[in-house]
């Protein structure tokens, strides 16, 4: 399967509506700032997984119809990044090579910016037209449940707040768990609850999620090691496990989430994607 094709035919189509999630026409320069995050490039990682979850589920449904919950996840993501390189927070000039909110507007601009793509992420949901009331209501939830305190937030708390004490590779688990797994599970899952999938694609789907979620973090962990001061006092991986303790638990992270789905056709876009998660750059 040519992976490169198939990944960017799925995030053009994410990208051909994004910018639309924001365009209600806002008083400049908000609504400069508010696309801005949005047009900084970004790989797209998660709604691609939203998507190939629901065609994985529905093959035979219109993959547009996931859009609401792929396009809610990536704004979830893009708010988390505005506000992770915030003064306050990781204090980061550059995100994807260009200024970070704050650096292109400034701090007050960049903590609208976060608040509006998050609260924006939850009117997609409640506004999507395709599904049963009941559907919606569990994409929300399920994303409410994964970006807040029981999950992305609780992550970052655990990370900015006492990360630097972390030296624990089960504490440190359950904080990457949080912060960067449980959005990219709740994209996978919200993929599958679109399309209505039974509760054994949803298990199935589940535990691919959280290992090749884990497995994501890992590999940012390898990837921040080669290039970021930040390394010698954050907390990761690499530090408690090297950079080849941690490729190889990511390596074996991948092969469990693969693993989960070993009796289900049609997985070639998740499996060339969890190998991605390993393999990729920037
Ligand atoms: C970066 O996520 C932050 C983490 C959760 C590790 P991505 O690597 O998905 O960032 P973009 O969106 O592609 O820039
Ligand atoms: C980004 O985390 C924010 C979230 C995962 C919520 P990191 O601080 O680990 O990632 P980078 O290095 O800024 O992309
Ligand atoms: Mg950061």
């Amino acid at each position: 399967m040519d992976l490169d094709s198939w990944m960017r035919e799925r995030r053009e189509l994410v990208e051909s509506v994004l910018l639309d999630t924001v365009a209600d026409g806002f008083p400049k320069p908000f609504d400069g700032a508010l696309k801005y995050p949005l047009q900084t490039g970004g790989k797209r990682i998660r709604p691609i997984l939203t998507l190939a979850a629901f065609e994985l589920c529905a093959p035979t449904a219109d993959r547009r119809c996931a859009l609401p919950a792929a396009l809610a996840v990536e704004l979830i993501h893009t708010y988390s990044l505005v506000h992770d390189d915030l003064p306050a927070m990781d204090d980061d000039d550059e995100r994807r090579g260009k200024p970070t909110v704050h650096r292109a507007y400034d701090v007050a601009t960049a903590i609208l910016v976060g608040d509006a793509l998050l609260t924006q992420a939850f009117q997609l949901l409640t506004d999507a037209e395709a599904g049963s009331d009941a559907v919606r209501i569990r994409l929300i939830s399920e994303l409410a449940q994964a970006a807040g305190y029981r999950g992305m937030v609780g992550g970052q708390a655990m990370d900015i707040l006492g990360g630097r004490e972390v030296t624990d590779l089960n504490e440190l688990t359950t904080l990457h768990r949080c912060k960067t797994g449980a959005l990219i599970r709740a994209a996978v899952r919200m993929g599958a609850i679109a399309a209505e999938a039974d509760a054994n694609m949803l298990a199935a789907l589940t535990t691919y999620a959280e290992c090749a979620g884990l497995a994501f973090q890992l590999a940012d962990d390898v990837l921040d090691a080669d290039e970021d001061e930040e390394s010698d006092s954050a907390p990761s991986f690499v530090r408690l496990l090297g950079v080849q303790g941690t490729q190889q638990k990511a390596e074996s992270l991948i092969r469990n989430a693969k693993d989960a789905l070993r009796e289900i056709d049609g997985t070639e876009g998740l499996y060339a994607l969890a190998d991605f998660i390993v393999t990729r750059g920037e």
